[in-house]
């Protein structure tokens, strides 16, 4: 298979590129991304170039897709602006990328008749107090980020519906793992932790997220490539589920780290209290992750600890005044 992989060289995009072509021998991946902030073409740059081919350009760009798409048998678009806070600070960037530049992959898709996987997440749905979200619960969107990811989704199930496209989507819980950019909560405090500096906790910190490691995810994503149904959604939850605040200490323990560090810090605006999602339909699929979230926050530490010369570059770019905007201090 000839893969189109958009979003390649961000967190899940890599390491999805880099287990697919492990598991794929004959497989090539060509990866458009327009290297945001969140994208660094090091993050692929360990796989073997033969089988794996870059393209610098941006999901809203037609000319950008229609060369990327060519010659390709499907297309997982991982494309999109992913962070809630810098959503709320500035969501224009989220319409573009997230709603129009879906659309742009997707009538390519269409009219080249391939598969294609939206890759989503389960903010579309909202927060939930008790139980677990079903693949049919209501879209109930918080932030600019979940609204524009719900009409990213949206426009992948009309296109399904309207022309019949091999279209279908994926929405993920909360991932983390290797490769993920220091402003989401888990580098975030594994970064400050190492540092010695105070780890930041939006509200009480009783939040709940469903985490799922990375690896997982990419998994589930290659089952619902290869064995979903068109115009299907299929939850992928991990296994575990946390508040903020007991993620935040656990860090502390492996990083050999005490409370002192951790600081209540203004909540977020409109900030989901809980997710959870139900991923039966996956499971009936042959899937289920693999990783519980003791283990994966261990191996994600060690990560993080061995690769200073990854993250260095980015806690000294862009991320110190997107820091200091957030936090209202900076990076120390
Ligand atoms: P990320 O921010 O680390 O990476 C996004 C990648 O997309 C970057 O490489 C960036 O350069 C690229 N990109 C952004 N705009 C683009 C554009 N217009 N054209 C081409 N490339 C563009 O994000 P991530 O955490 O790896 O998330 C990947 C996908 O998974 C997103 O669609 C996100 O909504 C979804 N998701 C993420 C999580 C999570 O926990 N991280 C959970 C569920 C779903
Ligand atoms: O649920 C899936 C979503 O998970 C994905 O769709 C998003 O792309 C991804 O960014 C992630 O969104 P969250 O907002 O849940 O992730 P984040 O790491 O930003 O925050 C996790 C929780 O931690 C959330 O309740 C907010 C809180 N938090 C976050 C930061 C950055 C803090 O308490 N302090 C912080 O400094």
């Amino acid at each position: 298979m000839r893969l189109l992989v958009t979003g390649g060289a961000g967190f899940i995009g890599s390491n999805y590129v880099r287990r697919r072509l492990a598991t794929h021998p004959a497989d090539t991946v060509v990866v458009l991304d327009k290297l945001t902030y969140a994208g660094r073409r090091e993050n692929l740059e360990d796989l073997p170039e033969q089988r794996l081919e870059f393209a610098e350009g941006d999901i809203s760009d037609r000319d950008a897709v229609a060369s990327a798409i060519e010659g390709c048998d499907a297309v997982v678009n991982f494309a999109a602006e992913s962070h809630v806070d810098r959503s709320i600070a500035s969501p224009g960037e989220f319409i573009t990328t997230d709603v129009f530049g879906a659309f742009v992959l997707l009538e390519a898709a269409r009219d080249t008749g391939i598969r294609h996987l939206q890759v989503s997440t389960d903010e579309v749905y909202g927060s939930i107090e008790n139980g677990s979200f079903t693949e049919v619960s209501p879209l109930e969107p918080s932030s600019p980020y979940s609204a524009s990811k719900a009409g990213g989704d949206l426009i992948v199930q009309a296109f399904q519906r309207t022309y019949g496209a091999d279209a279908l989507i994926c929405r993920s819980s909360n991932n983390y793992g290797a490769f993920q950019h220091p402003e989401k909560l888990i580098p975030l405090c594994v970064l400050n932790a190492l540092a010695g500096d105070p780890l930041p906790v939006y509200g009480d910190g009783k939040q709940v997220r469903n985490w799922l490691y990375v690896e997982d995810n990419c998994a589930a994503i290659d089952v619902v490539l290869e064995r979903g149904e068109a115009g299907e959604v299929y939850n992928v939850g991990g296994p575990d589920e946390l508040a903020n605040i007991d993620v935040v200490r656990m860090i502390l323990e492996l990083t050999g780290r005490d409370e002192s560090l951790i600081e209540h810090v203004t909540d977020r605006p409109g900030h989901d209290r809980r997710y959870s999602l139900a991923w039966t339909k996956l499971e009936a699929l042959g899937w289920k992750p693999q990783v519980g979230f003791g283990e994966g926050l261990r191996r994600t530490v060690e990560w993080y600890r061995d690769n200073a010369s990854w993250w260095e570059p980015i806690r000294s770019g862009e991320y110190r005044e997107y820091y200091e905007r957030q936090y209202g201090r900076a990076l120390g």
